[in-house]
């Protein structure tokens, strides 16, 4: 990591516990039911369907299996994300991301005054990214966002590239389970993805870390999008603050399975009927760790607000609409400024 500081956390409340509370934990799904169909049948994925709604009320997060994303092509992934981050600094420096292409690699950022222990390559699914050039909501011009290639480890791109294709996939039948559990049209949300969607795939690598009880690998935040599908490797550190009691629960790594969270539009879209849950990563004084979460976002011109078939006078909207690509331009923006203030955040939204 370089020349880093120690990640001191001055406020002591913010400072992760070491003693872990691990109980059931979030629920593990079978994705059996759907995987190798391209077409879902409602009634034969009904119970697939009430689980994956309770999981999404009552914890925001889930883990999933069978979910027929090839073993094989994880661990390629997993292996170039080891072996990108094995090189020296001034190697991986040459991928840097900027101001201007915010993809490839970066080290650690602040969060709300704090050092994330970690480094960090990202790529984004479509290539070129269009996005708002400004957050200025009068301001219509587009910039386009493309990905950097590292020429090592050999096939890093088609790896990515390949790999980007099945967390798609994924996101689409996860995203169709979500919106029958709600009641809607199973394709109700694809129309948002099929056109410039502005997914990203993101390698993480979390050092070790000399002070795990003053430092957090990432801090607690919610993610923006709508579904995140998160890889993690057989070291621990993802933590959920459950709904039930706010305590942070360790999620316990199950072997192939991926970790899925919905993010702050699904909040949105379903009018707070799920909501997306605050998170965080905690390091390890021994152990290296890596982690590859897929963040599912929509086109930049997306607009998001309630659904309209969720909302009436029993239960009004609950957010003014918003412009995603001008959200995520706002929170990048503000991210390079390194501002000590929150980001902006969905509740900025929320209508009283
Ligand atoms: C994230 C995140 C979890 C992890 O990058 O948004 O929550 O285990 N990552 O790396
Ligand atoms: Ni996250």
């Amino acid at each position: 990591m370089g020349e880093v500081e120690p990640a001191f956390i001055q406020d002591p409340q913010q400072r992760p516990k070491l003693s872990i509370i691990q109980a059931e934990g979030i629920p593990i799904i079978d994705l059996s039911p759907i995987t190798n169909h391209t077409l879902l049948n409602p009634s034969s994925v009904e119970g697939l369907v009430k689980e994956i709604g309770s999981a999404c009320k009552e914890w925001g997060f889930f883990q999933v299996t069978n979910h027929g994303v090839p073993l094989s092509l994880r661990q390629r992934i997993e292996e170039a994300s080891r072996l990108f981050f094995a090189q020296s600094l001034e190697e991986k420096r040459k991928y840097r991301r900027d101001e201007i292409s915010p993809t490839g690699y970066y080290e650690t950022e602040h969060t709300k005054n704090v050092r994330d222990w970690k480094e960090v390559f990202d790529f984004q699914a479509k290539d070129p990214t269009f996005i708002p050039l400004t957050s200025d909501e009068h301001d219509d011009r587009l910039t386009h966002w493309t990905n950097l290639s590292p020429q090592y480890p050999p096939h890093f791109r088609d790896i990515i590239q390949e790999y980007i294709q099945e967390m798609e996939k994924l996101c689409f039948k996860l995203l169709e389970l979500i919106a029958l559990s709600l009641g809607l049209e199973a394709k109700r949300f694809e129309e948002f993805f099929m056109k410039d969607q502005t997914s990203f795939i993101r390698l993480n690598h979390y050092p070790p870390c000399p002070y795990p009880h003053l430092a957090l690998g990432v801090g607690r935040h919610k993610d923006p999008g709508a579904l995140t599908i998160l890889a993690q490797d057989e070291v621990e550190g993802l933590e959920v603050k459950r709904k039930a009691d706010q305590e942070w629960i360790r999620v316990k790594p199950t072997p192939h399975a991926y970790i899925i969270n919905i993010g702050d539009i699904v909040q949105v879209w379903s009018n707070d009927a799920y909501e997306s849950v605050e998170h965080r990563v905690v390091v390890n004084s021994e152990k290296e760790r890596f982690s590859i979460p897929f963040f599912f976002f929509p086109a930049h011109d997306t607009e998001v607000r309630p659904v309209e078939e969720l909302i009436n006078e029993q239960n009004p909207s609950k957010f003014r609409p918003y412009k995603w690509g001008k959200f995520l331009v706002h929170r990048m923006n503000s991210n390079f400024k390194k501002q000590n203030e929150e980001n902006i955040q969905i509740y900025d939204y929320k209508i009283a």
